[in-house]
């Protein structure tokens, strides 16, 4: 079981530690069953590996080049560096406002790899595609071009996290079925090309509107292995709660 939350655009930098020590301190002294990760901005993460002891950190992103003149951009090394083992990739804000696709994503998780992090590969659908009976499709092909391509051993070390785009940040959660129908889907998928063992050891994350209201009953599902939180997880009361939900 993990729990990973995505600050997203969010906290400045005292903000952010504050957060992160308040998070980590309390799981210190309450050890948690689901291993708990938080992800904040990229400029924050040396300074958060700092107050974090049993919380993991990861970045939400990272560069499709390894080094150079790339004006703005972070590679996998650097985030290597601070102390991250987590990269958040494809997350769809990613995909709809900054053009990712699964090709370049592909790119991006074989730069993760070989520093050594694990790639958290974020795949959904639309509403749209939703309401015209393609999400299973939609995610099939996500997950085909994003990670079809790896080695066995590349793939053990992947997280996926199915976040439904028009659960994320709406207040509208995906409801448990459907969650479990598209896990179990992802599982099956991921099974056909790699295998028994890789499917039963993967972790699928659901995301989109996530809250201590709603987690448990998420969770409860066979094949939902933990969360992805956004809004929740700018909140260290609300994160605690999703987390020990399980
Ligand atoms: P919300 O929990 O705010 O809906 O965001 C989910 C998400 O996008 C996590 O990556």
């Amino acid at each position: 079981m993990i729990v990973a939350g995505n600050w997203k655009m969010n906290k400045n930098l005292q903000e952010g530690i504050e957060l992160a020590k308040e998070v980590n301190d309390f799981f210190k002294e309450n050890p948690a069953e689901a291993e708990v990760i938080i992800a904040p901005p990229y400029i924050h993460l040396a300074d958060v590996a700092r107050s974090l002891s049993i919380v993991k950190l990861s970045s939400q992103n990272s560069a499709s080049e390894t080094s150079g003149a790339y004006t703005g951009e972070i590679s996998a090394s650097m985030i290597k560096s601070t102390g991250a083992e987590y990269v958040i990739l494809g997350h769809s804000e990613r995909r709809s406002y900054f053009g990712e696709d699964d090709d370049l994503l592909f790119r991006k998780i074989k730069l993760v790899l070989e520093q050594e992090m694990k790639p958290i590969f974020c795949c959904g659908e639309v509403l749209k595609e939703r309401e015209s009976d393609m999400h299973f499709e939609v995610v099939k092909n996500q997950v085909e071009t994003a990670l079809f391509g790896l080695s066995p051993e590349e793939f053990s070390e992947i997280v996926i996290a199915y976040e439904p785009v028009w659960a994320i940040g709406t207040g509208v959660t995906a409801t448990p079925a459907q969650a479990q129908e598209m896990h179990a889907f992802i599982r099956d998928l991921i099974r056909s090309k790699f295998g028994e063992t890789a499917a039963d050891d993967l972790s699928i994350l659901y995301g989109g509107s996530c809250k201590p209201s709603n987690a448990r009953e998420i969770f409860e599902n066979p094949d939902v292995d933990g969360g992805l939180i956004g809004g929740a997880a700018l909140h260290a009361e609300d994160f605690i709660k999703i987390v020990q939900s399980f």
